[in-house]
Parts: structure tokens; C-alpha cells; sequence
């Protein structure tokens, strides 16, 4: 593998690959079809084929934990054990709305730990179109809304020295930043970090990983790129993805060098899966800048 060179890693044909994340302990990256319910394991070293679970519920994200995973489906976050039974650690508060049928409400979408061990996740609104949607904390137990007001909450990450939660509205083509304190859990006032309109960027903001360097790497979904932010917000490489849809990226493999992303196919035609061959398929990248080992869930 060559640096910057994007190649498949594992070729599939996902709906919307989504919330890759890499076990350093377990040197395995993991992540989810969404669309499809379905959770992928995979041990790259060992070259074989990735192991999956079927949810049968559609699941937004996943995080590590200490037993195994935890994943945040349509209805709720369960804690997945390896070999275990699945427990539910909270409900989707969202999943039955007033708007939607029982059960058609807002589904959880992209989440990740602090490096304190609460699961932030956030919610998609049913129709992708109104700010029906939220961001939680599941913090020691209880599930609360931390901000609301968003269409497809997304990108959320933190900078290395915990000082800041970055997080997007898809919808608003922003990325916004917020003073972040780790013992409390508190946030500050969000401010516009990365505007893709001023920018003339292509695309809405999707998932995102912050490497060792304080850079956040962002997947432009419809954007077709992912694009690498210094911590000042500025545009500091672009790279070009073999589809349309990239959704989210991760650091892994043995030295944290090698960016895994997902992509999806949920947009495409068939005209337009014909042209992107590549597209449903987890890529890789090799970086010159280290990744950041990611925290897991702590009750
Ligand atoms: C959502 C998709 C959505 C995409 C782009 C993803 O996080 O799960 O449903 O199309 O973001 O906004
Ligand atoms: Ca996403």
C-alpha cells in the first residue's frame, strides 16, 4: 500500500457502511451496514473475510466496550457482549414520536465515546429533511439530550486535547465546534468551525476521525472526497474517493496508519453502482500521520 493511494480493503456491497472503529487491543476494526442492520468484524493481519451480525434492526453506530461492543440501533443502544446476550442499556426516546408510527420515528445514527466512556450519539430525522433530531450523552446510565434542533447529526469527534466536541447538522453544511470539559460533560457555546459553502465544497459533512496531529478528517457524502481540516478549521488536503458516497473514517491497523472508510450505495442507481464499482465496499488509505487510539464505553 502506498501513501494517499485509496484501494479496497474489503469488497461489499453495503447499503451505508457507516461508524468504522478500530480496536487497538483487539488490532480488529469493526463497523455497520446501517441500512441493513448488519455488523462487520475484521481482523486485517490475518487476511480472511470479515465476520457479520445480523441486528435485525437498523443500527447507526457502533463503539468498543470492554466485553465486546456497543451498538446504537433504531430503537435503542445495547451493550453486545462477545458470545453474550445482548443488553439494552437505553431507548430511543425518538423511536415512537408524534409524527411518526410506532416504531418509524427517528433511528439513532453516528456516535462515539468520550475519552471519559459516555457513548454521544445522536438521532436522523425520519424524512432526513426537518430539525426533528438530537445529540444524547448516555452518561452512568441515563440517556439526555444535549443538543436538539438537528435534521442528521453527525461528524462528532473530539480534538486530542479534549478541549473540544466537534459535531455537524449534515443538513446545514457546517461543522461546528464546542468548548468541551471532560470531568463534567459540559459543553460550551458551538461556534462555526468549517463552513463546505464558503469553501466551495461539494457535498454534506458525514463522519469523521481526528488524527494525532489535531486534523479532523471529514467524509464529504455526495461530496465524493475526504477532506482534512487543521485545528483552525482551515482545508489542508482533499482526497479524492472511487464514489460518491464516502460516510465515515477511522485509524487503524498496527501502527494506527491506515485510514479505513466506509461508503454507501443507498444513492446510487444502477446506472450509477456501474460507474462506481467501488462504492458499498470498505477502502483504505495509507496516511503519514498516526491515527488516535479510540476510547471505549464506561458504563
Ligand atoms: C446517514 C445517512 C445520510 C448521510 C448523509 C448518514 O450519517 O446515516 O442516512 O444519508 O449521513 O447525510
Ligand atoms: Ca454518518
Amino acid at each position: 500500500m502506498q501513501d494517499g493511494v485509496i484501494e479496497v480493503a474489503v469488497a461489499l456491497d453495503m447499503s451505508l457502511g457507516e461508524s468504522p472503529v478500530w480496536s487497538v487491543e483487539r488490532q480488529t476494526l469493526y463497523w455497520a451496514d446501517i441500512n441493513n442492520g448488519h455488523l462487520y468484524a475484521w481482523r486485517p493481519q490475518e487476511g480472511g473475510a470479515p465476520t457479520r451480525t445480523e441486528l435485525g434492526e437498523k443500527v447507526g453506530c457502533v463503539a468498543l466496550d470492554e466485553a465486546g461492543l456497543v451498538a446504537a440501533t433504531a430503537s435503542g443502544i445495547l451493550r453486545l457482549p462477545a458470545g453474550g446476550k445482548p443488553e439494552r442499556l437505553a431507548d430511543n426516546p425518538e423511536w415512537q414520536n408524534a409524527r411518526q408510527a410506532a416504531g418509524q420515528g427517528n433511528r439513532f445514527n453516528d456516535g462515539r465515546c468520550d475519552a471519559a466512556g459516555r457513548l454521544w450519539v445522536g438521532t436522523i430525522d425520519a424524512d432526513e429533511t426537518s430539525p426533528s433530531a438530537a445529540l444524547y450523552c448516555l452518561d452512568k446510565g441515563e440517556l439526555t439530550p444535549r443538543l436538539t434542533g438537528i435534521g442528521i447529526s453527525n461528524g462528532l469527534a473530539f480534538s486530542p486535547d479534549r478541549r473540544w466536541l466537534y459535531h455537524t447538522d449534515s443538513l446545514s453544511r457546517r461543522i461546528l465546534r464546542y468548548p468541551f470539559d471532560l470531568d463534567s460533560g459540559t459543553l460550551g457555546e458551538g461556534q462555526t468551525w468549517v463552513d463546505l459553502e464558503r469553501l466551495g465544497l461539494p457535498g454534506v459533512p458525514d463522519g469523521a476521525a481526528v488524527d494525532s496531529e489535531g486534523c479532523y478528517w471529514s467524509a464529504l457524502y455526495d461530496g465524493g472526497r475526504i477532506v482534512r481540516f487543521s485545528p483552525e478549521g482551515e482545508l489542508v488536503a482533499e482526497h479524492p474517493v472511487p464514489c460518491p458516497h464516502p460516510t465515515m473514517v477511522a485509524f487503524g491497523g498496527p501502527d494506527l496508519r491506515t485510514l479505513y472508510i466506509t461508503t454507501a450505495t443507498q444513492h446510487l442507481d444502477a446506472e450509477g453502482k456501474a460507474r462506481w464499482p467501488l462504492a458499498g465496499s470498505l477502502l483504505q488509505m495509507r496516511t503519514g500521520v498516526k491515527g488516535l487510539a479510540e476510547p471505549g464505553f464506561g458504563g
